[in-house]
């Protein structure tokens, strides 16, 4: 039995006092979900604010980024060993943001989940096609050469604490969605995959899909029976929609 985590990434927004004042609404939102587990990935600067205003919650912090060097001339990084000093729990890695827009690679992605990991941080590993790749029907070879990218070199314990989360590159920030069954159907495959080196790891690790996710559609897409959970830009900045968010999935 996978437990669904409902994450949300903040991405570039809220200053610290924002994010604090989030997660105090939030917190009483959910206080009695026992059913999802709760996440959130604020900026690099709001992070130890917004974990330790996340106290007495079962909301976990993430980071939306980390740099596989522990410490050292690496200007403007911050290191997963820094993060488990803080004590925060997760980290996003290889957001289609962080590939497109700052020109990460496959081979950074697999170094950095590495770091993640042998530091305690869980990484939350992020793929998915552009629409150009869906128009020429190349979805299963791009998300499945990710996977394979993020996840070689690691043990089949360590993959089965790895969270992938699938969004199509079209449907981020743009109102679009796969449709449940569509986001399902690239999920098993991805599973199926991840199943073939992997069987036992293949039932156990998580993966959420992304990309428009909203009070309106969770239900339908956590309805479906390989989707473990989803990360939630947008509707993540405010309590009102991430809390319908996850109560609608508990
Ligand atoms: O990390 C979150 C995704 O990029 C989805 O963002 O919910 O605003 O489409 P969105």
């Amino acid at each position: 039995m996978r437990k669904p985590f409902i994450c949300g990434n903040w991405k570039m927004n809220k200053n610290v006092d924002q994010a604090k004042d989030m997660i105090e609404k939030l917190k009483a939102k959910v206080a009695d979900v026992t059913e999802v587990e709760m996440g959130i990935c604020p900026t690099a600067l709001a992070l130890t604010a917004f974990k330790e205003a996340a106290a007495g919650s079962d909301i976990v912090t993430g980071a939306q980024n980390i740099y596989w060097e522990e410490s050292g001339a690496y200007t403007g990084e911050i290191s997963a060993k820094m993060l488990a000093d803080s004590e925060i729990e997760y980290t996003i890695i290889g957001h289609s943001e962080r590939r497109e827009i700052f020109g990460e690679s496959d081979f950074e992605v697999n170094k950095k989940v590495h770091a993640a990991l042998e530091n305690g941080v869980k990484a939350i590993v992020c793929v998915g096609e552009t629409l150009e790749e869906r128009k020429a029907e190349k979805i299963e070879a791009k998300v499945n050469f990710q996977v394979d990218a993020a996840l070689a070199g690691l043990s089949e314990e360590e993959i089965a604490e790895v969270v992938i989360a699938y969004e199509p590159i079209w449907a981020i920030g743009t109102g679009e969605t796969a449709s449940a069954e569509e986001a399902n159907r690239v999920i098993g495959i991805i599973r199926d995959h991840i199943r073939e080196s992997y069987p036992q790891a293949a039932e156990k690790i998580r993966i959420q899909y992304g990309g428009s996710v909203k009070p309106h559609n969770v239900e339908e897409i956590m309805a479906q029976e390989e989707i473990d959970g989803a990360l939630v830009g947008g509707a993540s900045l405010k309590a009102e929609s991430f809390s319908e968010i996850i109560l609608k999935t508990e």
